[in-house]
């Protein structure tokens, strides 16, 4: 599909996407980069990220792959470094990595529990906490706010209570956490905007093919009020929303990019029988009002 945003949208900018090689990391890298953004990419596999730089120096996208795990302050210190060093500063820090499988909480082992929560939540905070110098300075010009920005991927499980997924709630109620504390920080001491999407059933990725067996992903079509899983695409144009100067006055929102699936409950009468039971019920207690009479008002 083709992008409504202008193809200089980014331009000019500098993002460095933590697992930007693959799925809607890899799907953001490429939307940033066609417009106008140079793209870094960082990830712990080599093969992965070779791919995924050649396909975006294909596109004609000045992309550079780093190898490293947001689980080691090092790796992050390095990737960060690296990227300022080959495209001389940082703009935009995208943290998309992050682990899952789906387990019963009684199944889950502390290490496991304690695995996703240093990917997604300690991860995030560690690549902040690395690019801050960096971010600083960037985001400058266009009209845009002083600093950099953050965008944080999240999820929308934690809004409710989701089945065998106790690790990943967690750690992305952590991450929401994190947008919303740095968002006020970093915002008022430094303009860096910080914010967040939460994306819902999205085809084609790993997350889908991972967590959500095929008969149950047709199923998920039944619940889903705009009736239909989500793109890759979808969620690079709120990406792109937010990290564009459309997005300059956001700041500490973590945006769903779900077709409002997580606010859908089963519907438990037929519209037609809701009319009909409403007046009836309306009626019935014009008729018989309970509680106290009027006339001992
Ligand atoms: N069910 C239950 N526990 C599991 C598990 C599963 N499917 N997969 C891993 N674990 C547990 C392990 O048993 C281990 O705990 P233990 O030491 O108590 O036994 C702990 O998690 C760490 O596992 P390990 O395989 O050593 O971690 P890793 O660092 O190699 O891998 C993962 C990290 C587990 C998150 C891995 O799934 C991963 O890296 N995935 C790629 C990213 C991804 O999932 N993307 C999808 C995004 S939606």
């Amino acid at each position: 599909m083709e992008s409504p945003f202008k193809a200089d949208a980014l331009k000019g900018k500098v993002a460095l996407l933590t697992g930007g090689g693959s799925g809607i990391g890899f799907e953001i890298s490429t939307q940033f980069g066609k417009h106008g953004a140079s793209v870094a990419i960082m990830g712990r596999r080599k093969n992965v990220l070779d791919d995924a730089v050649s396909a975006l120096q294909s596109l004609g996208i000045p992309a550079v792959g780093f190898e490293g795990d947001v689980r080691k302050q090092e790796d992050a210190k390095r990737v960060v470094e690296a990227t300022v060093k080959h495209f001389g500063k940082l703009d935009i820090l995208v943290n998309g990595a992050a682990g899952n499988f789906l387990v019963s909480a009684e199944d889950l082992s502390p290490n496991g529990f304690k695995t996703v929560m240093d990917i997604d939540s300690v991860g995030t905070f560690t690549m902040c906490h690395e690019a801050l110098a960096y971010l600083k300075k960037g985001g400058q010009g266009r009209g845009s706010s002083g600093g950099g920005l953050i965008l944080n991927i999240s999820a929308t499980l934690h809004y409710t209570a989701a089945w065998y997924q106790i690790h990943v709630s967690a750690a992305k109620a952590a991450v929401d956490a994190l947008t919303r504390n740095l968002a006020l920080e970093w915002g008022t001491d430094y303009d860096i905007r910080v914010n967040g999407i939460a994306p819902g059933p999205i085809g084609d990725t790993p997350g889908i093919s991972k967590l959500v067996p095929k008969e149950i992903n047709s199923k998920t079509r039944d619940y889903t009020p705009l009736y239909k899983l989500g793109t890759k695409w979808d969620l690079a144009m709120a990406a792109l929303y937010l990290a564009s100067d459309a997005g300059k006055y956001i700041n500490g929102s973590t945006l769903p990019v779900d077709g409002g699936l997580w606010l859908s409950k089963p519907r438990h009468m037929a519209k037609d029988e809701v009319k009909q039971f409403s007046r009836t019920a309306e009626k019935r207690s014009r008729a018989a009002p309970s509680g106290v009479p009027t006339s001992k008002l």
